[in-house]
């Protein structure tokens, strides 16, 4: 199968070191023919919140579990800030797809745990008031004594975004961190998202298929081609400015002009190199417009 050449990677001339940076990683499965990410390079500065977007199955999980530390690249190195990247520790934290929180503990608990694993040095108290903050963050102060078993999906999505924010990680990774929700939730955690990420500034790398909510959120979306041997194209930088108001998004020539930049990108890899395999494998990503987002917050 003819595959399209995608560019190599142009890094933009940085004031400081990246916080993270991938060089050629390529990393496979026993038993798979071919790797999953192939010649990947990736360039993160500190502060930046950065959306990787690519459709189903391409290899964000992959991806996010590297810079995580929870698997080793097969060929070529991964830094953060500057050095070797190391196992997985309190400076990366990363929230799941299907959030993994322990059932039978409540909401500050759960966090609670988090803060004393990444903070052991905290007393129960501090350790206790810390994590208040970042409930209090996510809104869910009502929810604080429940069981996480007892909370809606929308709900569990604000205790791993807490309990990720509570350990004050150099990196949060999100993987598709909404993913799960019905429409409406997850607009409002979208904003939610874009407000604590004003309010922390942290360094995000959040994978997602949404191509609307990674501009809405991002400063910089990095297109991943569809896999095996997938690989990033060139970063489309989003300087539309903050806070973003999704109903006045789509009317913004920028925003328009970054998301044809996404759409042709993915969907110009669909036609030129994969279209025989779209035969049995119907294109997953979600490029439909934005009038599906629905609209929580009156202009
Ligand atoms: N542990 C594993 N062993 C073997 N193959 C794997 C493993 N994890 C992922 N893969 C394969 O790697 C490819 C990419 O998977 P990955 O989970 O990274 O995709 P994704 O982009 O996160 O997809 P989704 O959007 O559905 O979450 C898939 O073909 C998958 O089958
Ligand atoms: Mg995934």
């Amino acid at each position: 199968m003819a595959r399209v050449e995608v560019a190599p990677h142009r890094f933009p001339a940085l004031a400081q070191p990246p916080l993270l940076e991938l060089r050629n990683v390529e990393k496979g499965f026993a038993g798979g023919s071919e790797p999953v990410l192939s010649q990947l390079s990736l360039c993160i500065p500190e502060g930046q919140f950065a959306a990787v977007v690519g459709c189903s199955g391409a290899g964000k999980t992959t991806l996010i579990s590297l810079i995580a530390g929870l698997t080793k690249p097969d060929q070529g190195e991964i830094l953060f800030a500057g050095n070797p990247l190391g196992p997985p520790g309190p400076d990366r934290a990363v929230v799941f797809q299907n959030y993994s929180l322990l059932p039978w503990l409540t909401v500050l608990e759960n966090v609670t745990l988090a803060v004393r694993a990444a903070a052991p040095q905290l007393n129960r108290r501090s350790a206790k008031e810390h994590a208040q903050y970042f409930i209090d963050l996510v809104k869910l102060t009502a929810a604080i004594n429940k069981r996480s078993r007892e909370l809606s999906g929308g709900m569990r999505q604000r205790v791993a975004l807490a309990r990720a924010l509570a350990m004050e990680p150099r990196l949060l990774l999100l993987d598709e961190p909404l993913s799960a929700l019905d429409a409406l939730t997850r607009a409002t955690l979208q904003d939610e998202l874009a407000r604590i990420w004003g309010e922390t500034k942290t360094t995000v790398i959040m994978v997602t298929n949404d191509i609307d909510e990674a501009i809405l959120l991002a400063d910089c979306v990095y297109p991943l081609t569809r896999g095996p041997r997938a690989t990033l194209g060139q970063p489309i930088p989003v300087t539309l400015p903050r806070p973003r108001v999704r109903t006045r998004l789509s009317l913004v020539p920028e925003y328009q002009w970054v998301r044809r930049e996404i759409v042709a990108f993915l969907e110009g890899l669909r036609d030129q190199g994969t279209r025989e395999k779209e035969k049995d494998r119907q294109p997953t990503c979600n490029t439909a417009p934005q009038s599906l987002t629905p609209n929580l917050r009156p202009l």
